[in-house]
């Protein structure tokens, strides 16, 4: 498999830096049939045919058919009664396979996502499957490997950038309308129609409309990406930030009965989050590089957002502590230095900058004040080292 193409390369001549800049998750992307890809393809991901598929090791399977009310439903289905329903007709929506896990890491690198925002994913069709218009909250890169199927497409109006998925078929749920205010579409124009011949490369951007129909029996690959939404990415950062905060943690009876004092509470709690999120810059929600470099006696920083120090076990006899540093971003609390053994009073020093507001400005004579026990190189150290665990960042300007 080294010689495997890799995913940005599926998209030549076009530059895939270009495509991730300009084009993924924004506008749709067709590129008409390559027969060599195709055939590469097939032969690196092991797929000719749905058996192909069938016969991994425990693959997650779902029929996929229409109701009578017209939505899709798709049911999982063992792998032996899957081909059955195949036999008659059915399509097949192969979802979980622990055998492109490799390859989904190859990509979610690529596009600077999580591992498990990626999904490798195949439709294998039946002649004459539809699929009918509906929009998903998912950016799609497809890749046609055997047949023929047609994609009709439009840019939606009604729900732009939608955080679910949705079909004209579907109640709006009240979720979706801070976004999608207008009366739900009926008949959805599907205006630019693309067929999809061994090696097309379709992108559906999440939020398109998009209808399908297989002229004939086809396999196609489709790689799914989670995006990475602004909205998941700060209110996650809230979290890890208010969180630090007593305040914030509190319980109040009063919130669903609209007391006076609940009011009052509320009040105070909205001016600190002002408060806190003026401090924010934009290091605190990206995940920014961090380039090691000498730190100074005068070299002044500042306590980062999201960001905390925590220690994991104390050995009073060795006057030893282990320690470790955790950013609370999106998906998941992400470890920016791995546990770590340190001299207590190196931990104190550690403690005093966490327990700093977001934005409190220091240098390492402040830290040295603060912790007598350490000398004043040790306190750079110690700031060089949450320097590179991302708790404080250097202050720019005077
Ligand atoms: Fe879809």
């Amino acid at each position: 498999m080294d010689d495997r193409l890799s995913f940005s390369s599926w998209f030549e001549p076009l530059d895939f830096h270009e495509f991730r800049k300009r084009i993924m998750g924004e506008s749709p992307l067709f590129v008409p049939p390559r027969a060599a890809l195709a055939e590469r393809l097939k032969r690196d991901l092991d797929v000719h045919s749905a058996d192909d598929l069938l016969k991994l090791r425990d693959p997650m399977v779902k029929v996929w058919f229409h109701q009578l009310d017209g939505l899709h439903g798709a049911v999982q289905q063992k792998p032996a009664d899957a081909r059955r329903f195949y036999d008659a007709g059915m399509a097949l929506y192969f979802q979980e396979l622990a055998e492109f896990r490799e390859f989904e890491a190859e990509v979610a690198a690529a596009l600077g996502v999580p591992a498990p925002f990626v999904k490798c994913q195949f439709f294998c069709n039946r002649a004459h499957a539809r699929t009918l218009v509906h929009f998903d909250s998912m950016d799609n890169v497809i890749v046609q490997l055997t047949g023929s199927k047609t994609w009709r497409l439009g840019p939606n109006t009604f729900a732009p950038a939608p955080l679910r998925n949705w079909t004209p078929l579907d109640p709006v749920a009240p979720e979706m309308r801070p976004y999608a205010p207008g009366a739900p579409p009926k008949d959805v124009d599907t205006t630019v129609s693309y067929t999809m011949e061994p090696g097309a490369l379709l992108h559906v951007p999440r939020g398109y409309w998009h209808e399908t129909v297989s002229e004939e029996e086809s396999v196609s690959v489709h790689v799914v990406v989670t995006p990475p939404i602004w909205l998941d990415v700060v209110v996650r950062a809230l979290i890890g930030e208010l969180a630090r905060d007593e305040r914030w943690r509190r319980s109040d009876y009063g919130i669903g009965l609209d007391d006076p004092s609940s009011r009052e509470r509320a009040g105070e709690l909205l001016a600190s989050l002002r408060e806190k999120v003026a401090q924010w810059v934009p290091e605190d929600i990206v995940v920014p590089r961090v380039q090691p470099s000498a730190v100074h006696e005068n070299t002044r920083f500042v306590r980062c957002a999201r960001v905390t120090f925590a220690t994991e076990s104390v050995d009073p006899e060795n006057a030893m502590a282990r320690v470790t540093v955790l950013s609370h971003e999106y998906p998941m609390a992400t470890t920016t230095m791995a546990p770590r053994d340190m001299r207590l009073p190196w931990v104190d020093a550690c403690r005093w900058v966490n327990e700093r507001a977001t934005g409190t400005s220091f240098d390492a004579s402040d830290l040295r004040r603060a912790v007598p026990a350490i000398t004043l190189a040790e306190a750079q150290e110690v700031l060089g080292v949450l320097e590179g665990a991302r708790l404080v960042r250097r202050r720019k300007g005077p």
